[in-house]
């Protein structure tokens, strides 16, 4: 019963999507466990280039069926053109199963979103504005649509009611804006009923069948762990636990199946939206990370915030994780520094820290304690294995190993699948 959770182990976009395509060739199923299309999940194959912000990644392998679990949030209009999208282009989408328990993002959920960003004004967390927070807030509220709430018209319509009721009062009074029609939202929502039909199941017993029967499953997070809504920098974080118990909850699988948790892990860091980010840089050095990383948001298009490398993160999300493994991506993207400077530790108040403050007062003040590595000139991108690194990339791997808590398993030194040094198997 192999069953892998991968997940971010920073504020996303660690290299997730490039990471389970790899995987995707060797596992039956993939299976998004939280989340929505706030995500964006690159994959390149050949000379292709996807971007998955709904879809599961195991998409793109043929022999793999993609599951939309139950704890995600799904848009149909978006989970429609995705599909779309990928048929134009040859990929066959016709395994996809999705749980009918997972919530819908309805047209209110977004607008909720938007207007609420703007009215916080300078305090905005800077969500992707794909309405996922409001949508977890009405599940949560017990107001939420599930898509099995398609398929009976008149609880479709009640509980639209019910979810438009105290919204529509805050849109008209507080945020100045015209009430949303129950019937419009409910004729709309109808339209997808039929079409989303082939590909609702209950993802549960597939699971789980799966595991029973040897299948190999791999539970793909979206963002990351510090964005996480329990363990990441609350409140600048998104609605979800992209964390390792979330694909528990979030896919109906209980922690005994878990057999891996892998980490995927940026050789830098960087993070999109606001909230505290210590080894951020303003200087020439972070612009060339930027600019060398290629660090623009595939969903919303956003410059990325860049930093160096933080051991104190890495560690806190092998532990609230539980990882097993790392993936180390983007090392490539060093190439060229002479010195590169890795933070041990935080400086908070005059006093030493080795381990992620839990008070958000004390996150806010931390200032990085840098260690200063040594860099390499040469271009790895063609490495295949550990030994054809030069020795300050291997010594720069083996020191964030050591400071992380979990074995390097795994390093990307290019965005393409076979641009990948493989040093543990993950199956
Ligand atoms: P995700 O959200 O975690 O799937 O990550 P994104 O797709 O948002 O951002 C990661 C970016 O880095 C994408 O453009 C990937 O194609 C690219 N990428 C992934 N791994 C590597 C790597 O090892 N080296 C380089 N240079 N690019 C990578
Ligand atoms: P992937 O899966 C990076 C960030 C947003 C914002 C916060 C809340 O590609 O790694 P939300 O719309 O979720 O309510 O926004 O979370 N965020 C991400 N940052 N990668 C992502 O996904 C993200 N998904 C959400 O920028 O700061
Ligand atoms: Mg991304």
């Amino acid at each position: 019963m192999p069953a892998l959770v991968l997940l971010g182990a920073q504020w996303g976009d660690e290299g997730k999507g490039k990471a389970t395509d790899l995987l995707g060739g060797s596992v039956d199923y993939v299976v998004r466990y939280q989340g929505g299309n706030n995500a964006g999940h690159t994959v390149v194959v050949g000379d292709q280039k996807y971007a998955l912000h709904l879809l599961p990644s195991g998409i793109l392998s043929p022999g793999c069926t993609p599951v939309i679990g139950n704890g995600v949030v799904v848009d149909p209009s978006v989970l429609f053109s995705e599909l779309n999208g990928l048929n134009e282009r040859g990929v066959d989408t016709s395994k996809l199963l999705i749980s009918g328990n997972a919530h819908i993002i309805t047209p209110y959920n977004v607008t909720v979103d938007k207007v609420t960003e703007r009215f916080l004004g300078k305090r905005k967390i800077g969500t992707t504005g794909r309405g996922i927070g409001p949508t977890y807030a009405d599940k949560i509220n017990r107001v939420g649509i599930r898509i099995q709430d398609l398929y009976d018209e008149s609880i479709l319509t009640q509980k639209v009611e019910a979810a438009l009721d105290v919204k529509n009062q805050l849109l008209t009074k507080l945020y100045n804006r015209r009430a949303i029609e129950v019937s419009q939202v409910v004729e709309e929502l109808l339209t997808y009923a039929e079409r989303l039909r082939p590909y609702v199941a209950d993802t549960v017993l597939v699971l789980n069948k799966a595991l029973d029967e040897d299948k190999v499953v791999l539970f793909e997070g979206g963002q990351g762990t510090l964005l996480d809504i329990d363990h990441g920098t609350y409140p600048f974080v998104t609605s979800s636990n992209p964390t390792a118990g979330g694909a528990c909850t979030g896919a109906g699988v209980g922690p005994t199946k878990i057999s891996r948790v892998i980490g995927i892990l940026k050789a830098y860091t960087t993070r999109v939206g606001a909230g505290p980010f210590p080894t951020e840089l303003f200087d020439e050095d972070g612009e060339a990370l930027r600019r060398i990383g290629h660090e623009r948001g595939v969903t919303t298009g956003r410059d990325r915030r860049c930093g160096w490398f933080d051991a104190v993160i890495a560690r806190y999300a092998t532990r609230v994780n539980g990882l097993t493994d790392f993936f180390l991506t983007k090392l490539d993207v060093l190439t060229g520094w002479e010195q590169i400077p890795v933070c041990v530790a935080y400086e908070i108040d005059g006093k030493r820290v080795e381990e992620l403050p839990y008070s958000q007062t004390d996150f806010h003040h931390a200032k990085p304690v840098y260690e200063m590595l040594p860099g390499w000139s040469e271009d790895i991108s063609k490495a295949k294995t550990f030994a054809d690194l030069p020795k300050n990339a291997q010594d720069y791997v083996k020191a964030l190993e050591e400071m992380s808590g979990a074995p390097i398993s795994a390093i990307g030194v290019g965005p393409g699948r076979d641009e990948t040094i493989e040093i543990n198997s993950f199956l």
